[in-house]
């Protein structure tokens, strides 16, 4: 099987993706296994790869798709389902670090419980994941991970500061990782959408309390509109699964691949506006 601008390989190219039960894991899953790989389509639950198989069986790559079970937070089920992979296919080419969630709130009324889950899951995950998988892409020479960023690694907004702590924690790493891969033929990418319309935004929203007492009340309901906004009008995350089997295609991808009109213009912004106007254009959308 051979993947446009990849080396030829007698071998099928092997993924494993991780939180590919909804948004742009499944997508991903489905776009990977049309582009020929066998797709390693992980989730913490399989009771949920309802959604993700109806469109394999659609899309006709239902027989490369295998959902497992995998929790990044649970180093006994990575190790499990590794070497569930490793058995039947010998090699993981790709390993799409996509499994996310988001704690909203404001900082001082966020418990120090809702920050380390938050880490747990999109950072520490992420460093549990590579791990697991790094050994066989080193010792083969060969090999891609992308991990799934956001916005939110570059620009810190109010109301999301777990969320943003992790991803700007990605991006570090990522930058760490790449250079020590290169020698060994592992490429190491970043993909950072902005906002998508997947039920990331209803899962955050169901997690943020706004207390009736609270100082923040008002800024906080303004975030929540702006979220429940996201999760109904953002743009279709068909482009950030689209996106991510272009680069997996890719011989020497670029390192960072912002994606998304809003991610593009706040990158923009930050890169070209003083810290001040930025401040001031965010504190009149909460207005
Ligand atoms: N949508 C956006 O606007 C946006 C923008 C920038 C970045 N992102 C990033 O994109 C990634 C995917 O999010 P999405 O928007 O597609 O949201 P989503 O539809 O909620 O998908 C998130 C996936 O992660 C899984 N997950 C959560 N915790 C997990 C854990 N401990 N172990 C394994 N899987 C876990 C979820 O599984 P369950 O079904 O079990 O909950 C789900 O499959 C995340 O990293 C997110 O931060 C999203």
């Amino acid at each position: 099987m051979m993947v446009a601008g990849s080396p030829p390989t007698e071998h099928p190219l092997v993924a494993l993706i991780t939180g590919a039960s909804s948004g742009f894991g499944l997508l991903t899953a489905v776009a990977l296994a049309k582009q020929g790989y066998q797709v390693a389509a992980t989730m913490r639950d399989p009771g949920k790869a309802g959604d993700l198989l109806e469109l394999a069986r659609k899309e006709l790559v239902a027989n490369a798709v295998i959902p497992l079970q995998l929790d990044v937070t649970d180093s006994e089920s990575i190790h499990q389902a590794v070497e569930e992979i490793m058995a039947r296919f010998g090699r993981i080419d790709l390993l799409v670090n996509n499994a996310g969630f988001a704690v909203g709130g404001y900082i001082e009324e966020l418990s120090l419980e809702d920050w380390r889950q938050q880490m747990e899951t999109n950072f520490f995950g992420v460093v549990a994941m590579t791990k697991a998988v790094l050994p066989q892409m080193r010792e083969r020479g060969s090999g891609c991970i992308i991990n799934v960023g956001s916005v939110s690694g570059r620009v810190g907004f109010p109301g999301y500061g777990p969320y943003a702590a992790s991803k700007f924690a990605i991006e570090g790493y990522s930058e760490s990782l790449r250079h020590e891969m290169s020698p060994y033929g592992v490429r190491v990418v970043l993909v950072e959408p902005g906002a998508f319309r997947t039920a990331i935004w209803h899962k955050g929203l169901a997690r943020i309390v706004s207390h009736e007492n609270s100082p923040y009340r008002e800024r906080l309901e303004a975030v929540l509109r702006y979220s429940r906004l996201a999760g109904q009008k953002a743009p279709d995350p068909g482009q950030v699964a689209h996106l991510i089997a272009r680069i997996a295609a890719k011989r020497s991808p670029r390192l960072r691949y912002p994606v998304g009109q809003g991610a593009r213009a706040m990158l923009w912004g930050k890169e070209r506006l003083p810290w001040k106007w930025l401040e001031w254009i965010v504190g009149r959308a909460l207005k």
